[in-house]
C-alpha cells in the first residue's frame, strides 16, 4: 500500500487534521479498465439493428481534443458512449456503419483512421487494424476516406428504401458529413438517439459487471470520507479522500464534479467548489461517483461532521431514509419513475408533522427523486418507461432548509430484478445509528 503512505504525507503537509487523526480505509486494486468482449459488443449491434428493421446506422466516434488548448478541462480523450457501446474501442475519428436489409443480411463495418506515428509520440499507441478487429469483433477495417463511397454501395444493394439512422443532436448538429447526409436522404434520416437510447436503458451482463465495480470504488470511498471526516477540515480535503480511493480503486475518472458540500452548502444542490473549513455541528452532503470503463456511480451521503447528529439533523434525516425507504421498496417491473416520485413525496406529506413548519416537508423536496445510471450519470432514456429487469436508477430524496442551512439528501443506486430491486450501493453506510458508529470508532483510533 505503499501509494497510500505517500497521498497520507501529502496530506499532513497541506493541511492537518485529516492526516494526523485518519488514514484511508484499504482500498483494493483491480483491473484498470475493462472492455466489452466482441460477443456482447455484436449483441447489441445486432439488438440495435432489430429495433431498426431495414436501413443503415451511422455512429461517429469522439474527436481527439487539443491537447494544449482542452487540458484544464479534462483529458485528452474520452470515447462517446454510443461508440464505445458498441464497439469497445477509444479510437478517435472513427466511423461505425451497420446495415439490414430486413430479409436477415446484415454487415458491419468500421472507418478508423490510419495510425500516425507523430501523434502517437504524444497519445500513445492506437490498435492496429488487426487490434480494432479483435476488441470490436467487426472484420471490416477500413479508412474513414471509403466511408462515403460504402454508403452509396449500401444504398444500391437493396436498401434504397430503408432509413438512415444517425445521432441528430447538438454534438452533430456541426458534423458535415452529417448534415450532408441528412440532406441527401431527406425524410428517410431519422434520429438514432432515443433508440439507441432505449437499448442502452436496460444493462446487459457486462455493463451490470462495470456499474458494480463504479458503485462499490464509489461506496468504499464514502467509508473512507466517514472515518476521515472531522471538524476543522477543507471539505476539499474530504474531496481528496474520496477522489484517492476512486483512483485506486481503478476507477479512471469521476463521473461528475465531486459534491462536498457543508454547514450552508448542503443546501446548494450541485454545490462543487469544496472550498468551506467545516465546523463541529455542521452536516455535509457527499455526492459522489467513480466512473469505472465508462459506468459512473451516483451514491449521496449525509454525515455529521462531529460525529453525531443533533436532534435536528436526525429528525430531517429520518424523513429523507424513510421517504427513500418507501420509494425503494416499491421498485419493481411496471413501476414508472413517477410513480416512485410520487411515493416518496406521499410520504413526506403525511409524515413530516410540523418537521418543515407551517408546510409539509415535500415542499422543500426540489429535485427529481430518479434518473437513469449508467455510461453517463443522467443516463439515456424515456423516463415514462415501466421498470424492467436490467433497468439501474438513482433513488435520492432530498429535505433543503435554506434557513436553517440544514440540507439532507441520500441516494442509492438500484437495479431493478425480476422480482423487485436490488440495492447496489448497499456497501455505503446509510442507517444512522450506523454512520455514528463507525465515525466515533474511527475518531478513538
Ligand atoms: N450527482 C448528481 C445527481 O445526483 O444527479
Ligand atoms: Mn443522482
Ligand atoms: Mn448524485
Amino acid at each position: 500500500m505503499k501509494p497510500f503512505v505517500v497521498i497520507l504525507a501529502v496530506v499532513a503537509g497541506a493541511a492537518g487534521p485529516l492526516a494526523s487523526q485518519s488514514a484511508p480505509t484499504e482500498v483494493v486494486a483491480g483491473p484498470p479498465f475493462e472492455r466489452p468482449p466482441p460477443p456482447i459488443l455484436d449483441a447489441r449491434r445486432q439488438a440495435l439493428l432489430d429495433s431498426v428493421g431495414a436501413g443503415m446506422v451511422l455512429v461517429p466516434s469522439a474527436t481527439l481534443k487539443s491537447i494544449e488548448g482542452d487540458y484544464p478541462q479534462d483529458s485528452d480523450f474520452r470515447q462517446h458512449n454510443d461508440f464505445f457501446y458498441l464497439t469497445g474501442l477509444e479510437t478517435p475519428d472513427s466511423w461505425l456503419l451497420l446495415t439490414a436489409d430486413g430479409q436477415g443480411a446484415r454487415t458491419a463495418s468500421l472507418f478508423v483512421p490510419e495510425r500516425n506515428p507523430a501523434e502517437e509520440r504524444w497519445t500513445g499507441p492506437r490498435p492496429s487494424y488487426e487490434e480494432a478487429t479483435a476488441i470490436s469483433g467487426i472484420s471490416s477495417v477500413i479508412l474513414p476516406d471509403e466511408l462515403m463511397s460504402t454508403l452509396q454501395g449500401a444504398r444500391s444493394l437493396g436498401l434504397e428504401g430503408g432509413s438512415i439512422y444517425l445521432p441528430l443532436n447538438d454534438r452533430t448538429r456541426g458534423n458535415e458529413l452529417i448534415q450532408r447526409l441528412v440532406r441527401e436522404f431527406s425524410v428517410r434520416a431519422r434520429n438514432l438517439d432515443p433508440v439507441l437510447a432505449q437499448i442502452r436503458l436496460v444493462k446487459d451482463d457486462h455493463e451490470l459487471q462495470m456499474l458494480r465495480r463504479a458503485i462499490d470504488i464509489t461506496a468504499g470511498a464514502h467509508r473512507a470520507a466517514l472515518e476521515a471526516a472531522r471538524p476543522g477540515m477543507y471539505e476539499y480535503e474530504l474531496e481528496a479522500v474520496i477522489e484517492y480511493n476512486f483512483r485506486a480503486g481503478g476507477a479512471e475518472r469521476v463521473g461528475f464534479p465531486s459534491i462536498v458540500g457543508s454547514g450552508p452548502n448542503t443546501v446548494v444542490l450541485h454545490y462543487d467548489k469544496n472550498r468551506r473549513q467545516m465546523d463541529e455541528g455542521d452536516l455535509v452532503v457527499m455526492d459522489i461517483g467513480a466512473e469505472y470503463s465508462y459506468y459512473s456511480a451516483d451514491v449521496t451521503r449525509t454525515i455529521p461532521v462531529s460525529g453525531r447528529f443533533t436532534p435536528r439533523q436526525r429528525e430531517i434525516y429520518e424523513l429523507v431514509l424513510e421517504a427513500q425507504r418507501a420509494a425503494i421498496e416499491e421498485v419493481r417491473p411496471g413501476v414508472t419513475v413517477g410513480e416512485l416520485n410520487q411515493i416518496a413525496r406521499a410520504w413526506l406529506r403525511e409524515n413530516s408533522g410540523g418537521a418543515c413548519g407551517v408546510r409539509t416537508c415535500d415542499m422543500y423536496f426540489v429535485h427529481g427523486l430518479s434518473h437513469w445510471l449508467g455510461m453517463d450519470v443522467h443516463d439515456v432514456g424515456d423516463y415514462t418507461t415501466p421498470l424492467a429487469p436490467g433497468m439501474v436508477l438513482t433513488i435520492e430524496p432530498g429535505i433543503y432548509l435554506p434557513e436553517e442551512n440544514l440540507g439532507v439528501r441520500i441516494e442509492d443506486d438500484v437495479l431493478v430484478t425480476d422480482s423487485g430491486y436490488e440495492l447496489l450501493s448497499r456497501n455505503a453506510p446509510r442507517d444512522p445509528e450506523q454512520i455514528e458508529a463507525l465515525m466515533n470508532e474511527s475518531a478513538r483510533r
